[in-house]
Order: C-alpha cells, then structure tokens, then sequence
C-alpha cells in the first residue's frame, strides 16, 4: 500500500509488517499529536509528498462531537508537557463527513483511533469504521486522563476485556488496544486485552499529572489535571513496553519521550514492533521522518541516503 518514497523519510529503510500492514519503517505517529490535516494547510503538498510517518494515526473521534476542556490546556515540563485537551472532535458523524476524506488521501494507511464513554457506544464507532476500505485498523482508547468522569476503562483487566470482547466480532480490521500507564497492572491489562482478542496494543498513554498556577496557587490547567507526556515519560514507556512485551505474544506500537532514532531503537530492542512519536512532533512537525532516519542509520549503517526499502 506504501512505499518508502511514500512515508515521508528520505532514507529510511526499514519495511516493517504490523498486523498484516506493510509499513515502509517502523514509525507512526501517537494518536492526537500531528493534525496531519492542519499541517497540509500549513506546509502545503510538500507534507504529503515527504510524510513523517509510516502510518497515520488519527486524533481520538467519540460518537457525539465533543467541545474538549476548558482552557488552559497546556502546561509546559522542562522536559514534556501536560496536556488537558480533552478530547476535541467532530463526532462520529463529522468525521466520516470532513476528516475521513482528507485523511483517506494520505499516501500512508490510516488508523483510526476511537473512544466511547460505554461499550455500546464503542461498539457503534467500531462497527461504523469496519465498513469503511479507506481504514486500516482501529485503536480503541482505554486510556484517556481528561474526561470529566475520571473513569479510565483500561485501568481494569476485567473491564478491558468485555470491552474488547464485545467489539471483536464487528470487525475483521485489526484491533489495537491502547493502554493507560495509570493502571496498578499494566501487564495484567495487557494480558486481559490480548485474551479477549486484541491483535496489539499501544503504550504508554499519557501519566496523570497536574501543575499549579504560580500566582494564585490554583490548578492551571482548565481540566485540573492532565496526562504528562515527553522525555520526562520515557524510562516509565520503556519499563511498561519492556514488561508487556515479556507478557503477550500480539505486536506493541511503543511510545512515550522518543525524541531520536536511539530512543526507537530502546523501544523495539524492549519488544515493540512500532514506535509512535508524539509530544516532540509539537516541537518539530518533521520529528517522525528524522528519527526513522536516525534508526535507519542505527540498524541499517549500509543504508545509503536515498535507498528505497526493499520488500
Ligand atoms: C486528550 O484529548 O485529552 C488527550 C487524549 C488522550 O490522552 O488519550
């Protein structure tokens, strides 16, 4: 379906097969952190012509749009970011209309991630996205810190597999799970997930975290707390990848703090057979295809600049 001319790096060589796909390297995008529609209108046909990532994995759509939270949404760590979005969208219905078309057109597979507040409601997103070609695969999100209900589905081995086990049978797509670090077992819901049907899973989401404004004392951000991303999250991914790796035998897209083609290199060498890069895409919107070209050079030092994968 792609090819390494298409996924955006330069020199990155690294054909790459997850749940059946063909991917021209390892690396994608973390759900909600490159707006990949945005960025066209920013910096035109080029961002198409030389997209950062492998694969593109959409911002998060719930059944009814949603307004997200309340600003402030950000706060900034001297190392990563807390962030309180809460889960801005056009709703099932809008996306299928606006988004869906536009993101079809990317020269890379699309995976949709997808969340809902109840089982029936994931189930209706699961079933509406089975039937649609232009979708690769489906990443359920279990794992989201900033909705107002505080309930976190994937913090529970339990919940997590009737979840899964209820949305399974509506669709032939590959399911990913995404799991949450704010779990007293990751490992456990992992298993749970694999168990009831998962073909892999993705981690780490964000840890839940909170800051005060300096003046008044109060929380800064508008949701009170938020999910912390970026290297300061990075020992914690690769502890969690490490140990889930050791615990299921499906394929894990890891993420959490990749900044260079060496953190990548760390998460697969952990277990994962892809490496989402997500808070350092804010910095630089071409982060993706820099750091699949510094893991080229890390696992391919033959790999000359230019080199089409094979395969
Ligand atoms: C958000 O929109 O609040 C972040 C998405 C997530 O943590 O899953």
């Amino acid at each position: 379906m792609t090819s390494a001319a298409a996924s955006g790096s330069a020199t990155a060589a690294l054909p790459t097969r997850f749940c059946g796909i063909e991917l021209a390297h390892p690396i994608v995008n973390g759900s909600g952190t490159f707006d990949a529609i945005a960025a066209q209108r920013a910096f035109g046909p080029a961002l198409v012509e030389q997209f950062p990532f492998a694969a593109f994995v959409s911002k998060t759509v719930t059944l009814a749009p949603r307004e997200g939270n309340p600003p402030p949404r950000l706060w900034e760590l001297p190392a990563g970011l807390i962030n309180s979005i809460g889960l801005p969208n056009k709703g099932l219905a809008g996306y299928l209309t606006h988004d869906l078309p536009e993101l079809a057109a990317l020269p890379v597979p699309l995976i949709v991630n997808v969340m809902g507040f109840t089982r029936d409601e994931v189930a209706e997103l699961v079933s509406a996205f089975a039937e649609r070609d232009e979708v690769a695969a489906l990443e359920l999100n279990v794992s989201c810190p900033n909705v107002e209900t505080g309930l976190i589905m994937g913090a529970d081995p339990a919940e997590t597999a009737l979840l899964v086990e209820r949305v399974r049978p509506l669709t032939d797509k590959p399911l990913i799970v995404k799991l949450t670090p704010n779990a007293t077992d990751p490992g456990a819901v992992a298993v749970a997930a694999e168990a009831a049907g998962a073909d892999a899973l993705s981690l780490i989401n964000t840890i839940r975290g909170m800051a005060l404004d300096p003046r008044t004392h109060e929380p800064w951000l508008g949701g009170t707390t938020g999910g912390v991303s970026g290297a300061t999250v990075r020992a914690v991914a690769l502890a969690q990848v490490y140990d889930v790796a050791g615990r299921v035998s499906i394929p894990l897209v890891a993420m959490g703090g990749v900044q260079r083609g060496r953190d990548a290199d760390d998460l697969l060498r952990a277990g994962a057979t892809l490496v989402a890069v997500g808070t350092e895409s804010f910095r630089d919107p071409l982060a993706g295809a820099r750091v699949a070209d510094e893991l080229t050079r890390i696992r391919r030092p033959d790999a000359r600049p230019g080199a089409r994968a094979r395969g």
